[in-house]
């Protein structure tokens, strides 16, 4: 029947479309992955924190499940050379080697080697910006090896305050490293300022929808000044923004999300020690679904056993990774009795989107996420007709009349006790042991990639199957304190229904 490959064409047109829209260099087809500095150190950076940074990131693990980039943020020049082209010259007691000799190590791993610069006169930090610098900026990282840029809006001489004269200056730099032949990933960091989703995807890989995160499920900061469900023209960005507060704030926007080109809800806070385990849970399944780039913000070198298990989990990976590239979308938002760190009614919220189909049948599976705001154990439920709304409201959808198995991408979370072996036996963090525990295998993305194992039907990736959704059923769930379920629907074959029943 017609309708029943609606789904996956609409997917295929839309990549196909899509592609040709995005910024034309070819990469972050899926959302990036890597590792920064910034949330977790700040300004105190020094090549020997990226060295052993980037061994860990190998020995743990994490650049097999697909962390790739070695993100040097702020704080790591000290000003221009006036004698040579006025290029920028990186501080030579952080980095008594150079650059390049950075670059070398990192990409001797495997990995891709990242840059910070700002589209204004000074950085964030106050250091030497790039306005004025682009094209000089772009010849020096290129022949260093820098292979990805994040580029940021401190002190942008107020070339801002309409898309037209933002997107103007970062196109700027997005033509100069593109003219330098070396392919680098383009991050922009405008905090969503002049409507980067708008202009973005045709310069750049990914842009910014916010003010700077901060290590909160829901605290209110007055820093972060937009806030609340209708928090969306935000005309000061700000800084300390929660979890709940950048979620919100993706939620109207996930559409711009494509191959190439993501919407950016920043680096991740998993790890940083400020929130429960259940939010972190939250918020790695939140930017997972919602197709942000993946970008560590923890200090790898001291990270924890139930951290490492997060980062690690393959099967909320590979939505991310997801060949089909489109972000899940927010379906229901609701209040409940309970309030929130502010004294707000507490939300409950259901997304849901179209993944890839690991079945080889007609109907895209899904993945389904429930997000509790409730400071209490919360038993949460999505409907199909809820889930599947984007194929027909009211329950209208042809998957709405199917079966459908439901897959806990939480359920194989690797154990603590796996993931203190992997810490324990690591020769990069200088406490080699021989640990005989058995670690459970691990998805390797040097070997498979995710839209390989999930054509492959790798069961890592699948999670684990918990229960079937009957025809107009409903998905439930007990969500933890500030916590998430989240679950790939895969369809069940139908049996030959009579014509009456379609
Ligand atoms: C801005 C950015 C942050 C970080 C700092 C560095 O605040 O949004 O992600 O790069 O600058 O100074």
């Amino acid at each position: 029947m017609a309708f029943k490959n609606l789904n996956s064409v609409l997917v295929v047109a839309a990549a196909v479309v899509l592609g040709v829209k995005a910024v034309d260099n070819g990469l972050a087809i899926t959302p990036q992955m890597g590792w920064d500095n910034w949330n977790a150190l700040g300004c105190d950076v020094s090549e020997e924190l990226l060295q052993q940074t980037a061994r860990l990131i190998v020995d743990y693990g994490l650049k097999d499940v697909g962390y790739h980039y070695v993100i040097l943020d702020d704080c790591w020049s000290v000003g221009r050379n006036a004698s040579n082209n006025s290029s920028l010259v990186a501080d030579p007691v952080k980095f008594p080697n150079g650059m390049a000799a950075v670059a070398d190590d990192m990409h001797a791993l495997g990995l891709g080697f990242g840059m910070y610069s700002d589209a204004g006169k000074y950085t964030c930090g106050g250091y030497a910006g790039s306005l004025g610098y682009e094209t000089v900026d772009a010849n020096t990282w290129a022949s260093w090896g820098v292979d990805y840029l994040k580029y940021d809006n401190c002190y942008n001489e107020g070339y801002a305050g309409n898309q037209q004269i933002s997107s103007a200056r970062y196109r700027t730099m997005g033509n100069a490293l593109n003219a330098t032949g070396r392919p680098i990933l383009y991050s922009l960091c405008n905090w969503g300022e002049d409507y980067p989703w708008n202009w973005g995807s045709t310069i750049a890989n990914s842009w910014r929808i916010s003010g700077d995160v901060y290590d909160s499920w829901d605290l209110y900061d007055a820093r972060c000044p937009c806030e609340g469900p209708n928090a969306f023209n935000c005309e000061l960005p700000g800084f300390h923004c929660s979890i709940t507060n950048i979620m919100n704030k993706a939620s109207f926007i996930v559409s711009k999300a494509q191959p190439g080109a993501w919407n950016d809800l920043d680096m991740l806070e998993v790890g940083n020690g400020a929130m429960t385990d259940a939010e972190y849970v939250a918020h790695f399944s939140m930017w997972a679904a919602a197709k942000s780039p993946l970008i560590m913000g923890n200090d790898i070198r001291v990270i924890q056993p139930k951290d490492l298990a997060i980062l690690s989990n393959a099967a909320v990976i590979a939505v991310n990774q997801d060949p089909s590239g489109s972000s899940a979308a927010r379906r229901w938002m609701y209040d409940t009795n309970n309030t929130d760190s502010n004294g707000y009614p507490a939300r409950i919220q259901m997304w849901s989107g179209s993944l890839q189909s690991t079945t080889g049948g007609d109907y895209s599976d899904m993945v389904v996420l429930l997000i509790n705001g409730n400071n209490a154990e919360t038993v949460m439920n999505a409907t199909l007709a809820d889930i599947f709304v984007d194929s027909g409201e009211q329950g209208t959808a042809p998957q709405v009349k199917m079966s459908w198995e439901v897959r806990d991408l939480w359920a194989n979370r690797m154990s603590e006790a796996d993931a203190a072996a992997i810490i324990a036996g690591s020769s990069a963090a200088g406490n080699a042991t021989n640990a005989t525990t058995v670690v459970a295998p691990r998805f390797n993305v040097s070997s498979t990639s995710y839209a390989e194992g999930l054509a492959s039907n790798n069961s890592i990736l699948l999670g684990n199957v918990t229960t079937t959704v009957l025809p107009s059923g409903t998905v439930l769930a007990t969500v933890a304190p500030h916590g998430a379920a989240m679950f790939r629907l895969r369809a069940l074959p139908t049996a030959v229904m009579k014509r009456d029943e379609l």
